[in-house]
C-alpha cells in the first residue's frame, strides 16, 4: 500500500529464562589441552581390560531397540549387594550430580532451605538455586572441618526463617571438595540427630578416607551419596547413587525422567562392581601416592591442607598462586585455581595421580618456586 510505513524488521520474540536463572553463572571447570591433567580428580588409570573386554561381549546382548529396564534392578541389586543393603535402599542416577539434582527436585524447591558449610562442593549451592531452594551456608572452621556449634546455628537458622521441617536438606560434603578432610563420625552424628529434614553425605570421594557414613548402617534420615567417577575409573560414564531409606528413593524415582540410565550404563555398572580388588588396589596406589606427594610437599614453599581424599590443597607461601598456576600450566600441567574462592584465596588444588603425573607436577612447582 502507498504510503505505509515499512514493516519493522522481525523481533526475536520469546520467553526470557526465570530472573534468578538468568543470573546464575554455570558450573565452570577450565579444561586446557595439557600433557598432565590434576585438576577435575579423576582417576589417572583407565578401567581394567578384562572389564572393557567383558563390557564389550556384553554390548551385543543388549536390546537396543527396547527401552532399558526403567528401575535398574540389576545395577541396584550389584551396589545394594556392595553396601549389604536392600536393593530398595539404592537410587542410581547420571553421575552423583543427578542423584543431588533428584535430592532437591524431590525436597527442595520455593520457600524450602538446605543447610551447607562453605567453602565446600559448589554444585550443592547451584543445583538448590536452579531448583528454587533458598541456601543457608554456614562456615568450616579454620581446619575445614564442621564445627558442632556452626552446625547447629546454620540449623536453627532454617528452622527460625523457614519453618520446622527445615533446612530439608543438610549437605555434609565428606571428605570435603575441594579442602580434603573427611568428617569425625561424630559430627555425622551429631548432624543425624539434630537435623529437622535428610542429612545428605557426598562421599564422591569416600573410598580413599578411613571412615564413612556408611558404617552407620540404615538410620531414617541419612542419604550417602557416590560416585563411580574417582574410585571406579568411569568418570565418562557418568554413574552415580545414593544409600538412603527406602521412602527416600521412592521420592527421588517421583522426580526422575523415564528410562533415566540407558541400557549400556546399566550393564558396565554392574560390570565394573565384579572388579571390586581391581578397584581396591587402585585406591590402595591413589592413597600412598597422596602420602607420598604430601610429604614432598612438606619440602616446598607451600602450606599444604590434610587430606582424606585423591586431591590435595595447597597454599605457595612466597609466590602467587595465579602466577604458579601458570607456570604449571607452561609445563604442560594442568591443577585446579581456586585462588579466588572465598576462604580459599590463594589455594590451589592438585588431583592425586599417577607417579610420573606426580612427579612431572613435583618438578614443575619445584621449578616454579625456585
Ligand atoms: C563432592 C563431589 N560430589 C559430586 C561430584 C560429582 O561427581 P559425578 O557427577 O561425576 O558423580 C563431584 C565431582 O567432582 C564432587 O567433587
Amino acid at each position: 500500500v502507498n504510503g505505509a510505513a515499512p514493516e519493522p524488521a522481525p523481533r526475536r520474540r520469546g520467553v526470557a529464562p526465570r530472573d534468578d536463572v538468568a543470573l546464575m553463572e554455570g558450573y565452570y571447570s577450565p579444561q586446557i589441552d595439557v600433557d598432565v591433567r590434576l585438576n577435575t580428580n579423576e582417576a589417572p588409570e583407565s578401567p581394567p581390560a578384562a572389564f572393557l573386554e567383558e563390557l564389550s561381549g556384553g554390548i551385543a546382548g543388549i536390546a537396543f531397540n527396547r527401552y532399558p529396564d526403567r528401575e535398574a534392578v540389576a545395577l541396584r541389586s550389584a551396589v545394594a549387594e556392595l553396601h549389604g543393603v536392600g536393593v530398595e535402599s539404592v537410587y542410581c542416577a547420571n553421575g552423583s550430580n543427578e542423584v543431588l539434582q533428584s535430592l532437591l527436585l524431590a525436597y527442595g524447591g520455593p520457600g524450602r532451605a538446605v543447610a551447607l558449610f562453605e567453602p565446600t562442593y559448589a554444585l550443592h549451592s547451584h543445583i538448590a538455586r536452579v531448583t528454587g531452594t533458598d541456601v543457608l551456608a554456614g562456615r568450616r572452621d579454620t581446619d575445614y572441618l564442621i564445627e558442632e556449634g556452626e552446625l547447629e546455628r546454620v540449623i536453627a537458622e532454617g528452622e527460625r526463617t523457614h519453618g520446622g521441617a527445615n533446612p530439608v536438606l543438610t549437605f555434609i560434603c565428606s571428605p570435603n571438595n575441594p579442602t580434603g578432610r573427611v568428617e569425625p563420625t561424630a559430627l555425622i552424628e551429631r548432624a543425624l540427630r539434630r537435623a529437622p529434614g535428610l542429612v545428605v553425605v557426598d562421599e564422591a570421594y569416600g573410598q580413599f578416607a578411613p571412615s564413612s557414613a556408611l558404617e552407620l548402617g540404615a538410620v531414617d534420615n541419612l542419604v550417602v551419596v557416590r560416585t563411580f567417577s574417582k574410585t571406579w575409573s568411569l568418570a565418562a560414564l557418568r554413574l552415580g547413587y545414593a544409600i538412603a531409606a527406602p521412602e527416600v528413593v521412592e521420592a527421588l524415582f517421583a522426580v526422575t525422567l523415564p528410562y533415566h540410565l540407558d541400557a549400556l550404563k546399566q550393564l558396565a555398572g554392574r560390570l565394573a562392581l565384579s572388579y571390586g580388588d581391581d578397584m581396591a588396589g587402585r585406591v590402595e596406589r591413589l592413597v600412598a601416592e597422596r602420602r607420598r606427594l604430601v610429604a614432598a610437599l612438606g619440602g616446598l614453599a607451600v602450606e599444604v591442607c590434610p587430606s582424606d581424599a585423591n586431591f590435595v590443597l595447597f597454599r605457595p607461601t612466597a609466590k602467587d598462586a595465579k602466577q604458579v598456576w601458570g607456570e604449571l600450566v607452561d609445563r604442560s600441567i594442568l591443577v585446579r585455581d581456586i585462588s579466588t574462592v572465598p576462604h580459599l584465596e590463594g589455594f590451589l588444588r592438585v588431583t592425586i595421580g599417577a607417579a610420573a603425573e606426580n612427579d612431572a607436577f613435583l618438578a614443575a612447582l619445584r621449578a616454579s618456586l625456585a
